[in-house]
C-alpha cells in the first residue's frame, strides 16, 4: 500500500537522484524476494533454516577443490542432504527480474545510474539489461579462474579435468559465487570502491547491510558527502545514516521513483 507518506518519500528522493551527477545502487537479497529468492537472514531466510555456510569453506576448498566439483557436479546428491537448500537453489534457476529490476535498466538508460553493485549471485540485473553491473559477491551462471580472474559461463564451458584448469593460465577453475572466507575478487572490488568513492548519490535496496565490505559503501558515501536513500520494508544498520528511507518493497517503489525522474525530464 502506497501511502501519501511514501508518495511523498518517493518526491523528495526523486528529486535529489535527478539532480545528483554520479549514481550508485547497492543492492542486497530483498531485491530478488519479488522474483521469488528467499532472503538470507530474516523468517524466511535460507540461512535463518539452515545456519550460515562454514566461515571456512573457501580454506575447505582449497584443501580439497576436486571433491568440490564432485559435490558440484553431482546436484542430486546434494540437493537430498539439504532439501531446504535444493529448493533455494530450484528458485534462484527458476527466478526472472521483477519491477524493481526493469526500473534499474530503465534509471541506467536514462543515464541517471552509473554502477549496481549486487550482492546477489542470481544474475537478474544482467538478465533485465543493465549493462554496468559489479557482481561483488560473484554470479552463480559464470566460473572464475582464481588466478587470472577469467570468468567463463557455466553454460559455454567444457569440464575435461577435475578441478578444471583455466583455459588461459592454467590456473585453477571454482564457481565465480564468493564463499565464505573467500577474498572479494580484487577487479570487482576495485570497481565498487571507485563507483563509492565517485558517487553524490547511493540506493541502498534491500540489504540487511551486515556483510561486508559492502556494507561499509552507503558510510563511507555518506562521508563524503553522498545523499543516501534506503528502500526497504525493514530498518537495518544502515537507516541511521540514510537521508531518505522508503518503507516497503523494491518491485513496488523503484517504478515509482524512476516513473517521477523520468517526470522531470
Ligand atoms: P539479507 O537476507 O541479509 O537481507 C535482506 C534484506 O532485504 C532485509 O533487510 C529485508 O528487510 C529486505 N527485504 C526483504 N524483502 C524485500 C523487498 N521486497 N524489497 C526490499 N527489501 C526487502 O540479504 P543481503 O543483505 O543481501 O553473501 O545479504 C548479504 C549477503 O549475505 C549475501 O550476498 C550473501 C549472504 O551471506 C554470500 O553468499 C557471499
Amino acid at each position: 500500500m502506497i501511502t501519501d507518506e511514501i508518495k511523498k518519500l518517493i518526491d523528495i528522493a526523486a528529486e535529489k537522484i535527478h539532480g545528483a551527477s554520479h549514481v550508485v545502487a547497492l543492492v542486497g537479497a530483498g531485491m530478488s524476494a519479488e522474483s521469488g529468492i528467499p532472503t538470507y537472514r530474516g523468517s524466511g531466510g535460507i540461512w535463518t533454516k539452515i545456519g550460515e555456510p562454514d566461515p571456512r569453506s573457501f580454506q575447505n576448498f582449497m584443501n580439497d577443490p576436486k571433491l568440490w566439483w564432485e559435490r558440484m557436479l553431482n546436484p542430486d546428491l546434494v540437493n537430498e542432504e539439504s532439501p531446504e537448500r535444493a529448493k533455494f537453489t530450484k528458485a534462484l534457476a527458476e527466478a526472472k527480474p521483477n519491477p524493481g529490476h526493469f526500473a534499474l535498466v530503465e534509471l541506467e538508460k536514462m543515464g541517471k545510474l552509473d554502477t549496481i553493485i549486487t550482492q546477489n549471485v542470481d544474475g537478474l540485473h544482467r538478465i533485465a539489461g543493465n549493462n554496468n553491473v559489479a557482481e561483488i559477491h560473484g554470479n552463480r551462471n559464470y566460473y572464475r579462474c582464481l588466478d587470472c580472474s577469467s570468468r567463463f559461463l557455466r553454460d559455454e564451458f567444457t569440464i575435461i579435468d577435475i578441478p578444471p584448469k583455466c583455459p588461459n593460465c592454467q590456473g585453477m577453475i571454482k564457481g565465480d559465487g564468493v564463499m565464505f572466507g573467500e577474498p572479494i575478487p580484487s577487479d570487482v572490488l576495485a570497481r565498487c570502491i571507485t563507483a563509492t568513492q565517485n558517487c553524490d548519490a547511493m540506493l541502498v535496496l534491500g540489504t540487511s547491510g551486515t556483510v561486508y565490505p559492502a556494507a561499509s559503501f552507503p558510510t563511507e558515501a555518506y562521508m563524503n558527502g553522498a545523499y543516501i536513500v534506503e528502500i526497504n520494508p525493514e530498518r537495518t544498520p544502515i537507516s541511521d545514516i540514510v537521508t531518505t528511507q522508503i518503507a516497503g518493497a523494491t518491485g513496488d517503489i523503484l517504478p515509482l521513483l524512476v516513473e517521477k525522474i523520468r517526470e522531470m525530464g
